[in-house]
């Protein structure tokens, strides 16, 4: 038989980058192989991202140019997947000719048999429809050559309909896999040679609500610790509204439970979080902080920032700021607000000019840099542990791990050390990355 070929390309979150791996797995089942290079490729898949309005252009117009390739190969199968395949449905069909196949993120598990449909009959298919059970997430992904580390989707979906977000609308509610279903997929990997594993959902914290016999995310996280061979554990993302003591207590009481926290705070303006429905103040805010800062000092905190809400006054934006300044992040992830059909933001009055949008973005980042590079420099001297992840983007004679905390160290050393844990002395800390030495395995 032929070898098929396979091309995907993916825009967005982690998520879906797992949902891509997925897919690969699914696809190699009828016998298509992945691979790197889009014009060799039998089959394409543009797996999309819809949560600001940048992230829908830039899927369109690579299905632009990937749809020129059937132009010289008229069997290519095109398909085009993900959140906003998911909230266009059948209109891709009207906007691109010739694309194959629409499928949204309840489907992915009938991949296959959606294939095989158009290879017997050349049709086009859409399937949106939304599934009461979690199917997708329990295709076990198996690790790539020499991986150690790797993402366990441990939830699908999202309850929580902040003012701005697409999510709930395009992944559906909320729901949790078995505890059963996830520590036997995290044993695998292990076997696999996987140390470190990063537990995904959208709201991590309420892992377990529609769950029966009392599951909750601190007890699974227990519960992975006894797994051997799993040296490290973390997770993303998390909810402020929803993060517990009992929670904030497993980054000082598990040890494998590594000292970062994602955690989105979006605004420092107390009249813009409940416009957004977050579901907390600023002052709820900084207790959480104060409190993993005093159970765990060590830990980093990064977060996630919208500006240009609408109704951010300067006032508001100023508040933003002025958390900042409290709280001083690791890092920070920040937005302009893009409106997105459906949601309840887009019925909101005050709308934010784009030049004061980019204008708050731009002074927010600055002061976000100049506040991650004080945090690296104050690292410097200190022993940090490692995972070693493999060479170094930077140099061929360096290697590149991962402190606990989620910064990246370049280290002199060899490729004897990828997947082994060892001690390095910070000797200096850049804005991106840090330097070290290594000083024992
Ligand atoms: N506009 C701008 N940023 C958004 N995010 C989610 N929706 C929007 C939107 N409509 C950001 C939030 C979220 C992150 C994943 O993306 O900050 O935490
Ligand atoms: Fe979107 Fe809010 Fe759910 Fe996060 S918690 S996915 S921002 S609705």
């Amino acid at each position: 038989m032929k070898n098929k070929y396979l091309y995907i390309e993916t825009f967005g979150c982690q998520m879906n980058v797992h949902d891509s791996e997925q897919m690969a797995v699914l696809l190699a089942d009828i016998g298509y192989k992945l691979v790197e290079n889009s014009q060799k490729a039998d089959l394409i898949l543009i797996n999309t991202c819809s949560i600001r309005e940048k992230a829908e252009q830039k899927a369109f117009s690579e299905l632009g140019r990937l749809m020129k390739l059937k132009e010289k190969n008229p069997n290519l199968i095109i398909g085009f997947a993900g959140c906003l395949a998911q909230h266009l449905g059948v209109k891709v069909h009207s906007r691109v000719k010739n694309v194959d196949l629409v499928f949204g993120t309840h489907n992915i598990h009938r991949l296959p048999e959606m294939i095989t449909d158009i290879q017997k009959e050349r049709k086009k298919i859409t399937r949106i429809d939304f599934s009461s059970k979690i199917y997708s997430l329990n295709i076990f992904v198996p690790p790539s050559e020499g991986s150690l580390c790797a993402f366990v989707s441990i939830m699908q979906g999202c309850d929580n309909y902040c003012a701005y977000c697409v999510v709930p609308y395009l992944r559906g509610p909320e729901m949790s896999r078995t505890p059963g279903d996830i520590l036997d997929e995290i044993q695998k990997l292990s076997r696999c040679g996987v140390k470190e594993v990063t537990l995904l959902g959208q709201n991590v914290n309420s892992y377990g609500k529609n769950l029966k016999h009392g599951s909750n995310f601190v007890s699974l996280i227990k519960k992975i610790s006894d797994i051997d061979g799993i040296d490290r554990i973390r997770f993303t993302t998390s909810h402020p509204k929803d993060l517990s003591d009992e929670l904030i207590d497993c980054f000082s009481r598990v040890p494998k439970l590594c000292e970062h926290i994602h955690l989105p705070v979006q605004s420092g303006s107390n009249s813009i979080l409940k416009l957004m429905n977050r579901g907390y103040s600023t002052e709820e805010y900084l207790r959480k902080i104060d409190r993993l800062r005093s159970s765990c000092p060590k830990i980093s905190i990064t977060s996630d920032i919208i500006v240009g809400f609408p109704g951010e006054t300067q006032k508001d934006y100023q508040e933003t700021i002025d958390m900042m300044e409290k709280i001083r992040f690791d890092s920070v992830f920040s937005f302009k607000y893009s409106e997105r059909k459906g949601t309840a933001a887009q019925k909101l009055q005050g709308k934010v000019t784009e030049t004061e949008k980019r204008q708050r973005l731009k002074e927010l980042q600055a002061l976000q840099d100049r506040h991650t590079q004080e945090k690296n420099t104050e690292l410097e001297e200190s022993v940090q542990e490692l995972l070693v992840e493999g060479r170094s983007k930077n140099s061929e004679q360096d290697m590149m791990g991962r402190t606990r905390s989620w910064k990246i160290v370049n280290f002199k050393g060899g490729p004897e050390l990828i997947g082994k844990l060892v001690n390095v002395e910070i000797t200096r800390g850049y804005l991106h990355s840090l330097r070290g030495k290594m000083i024992d395995r």
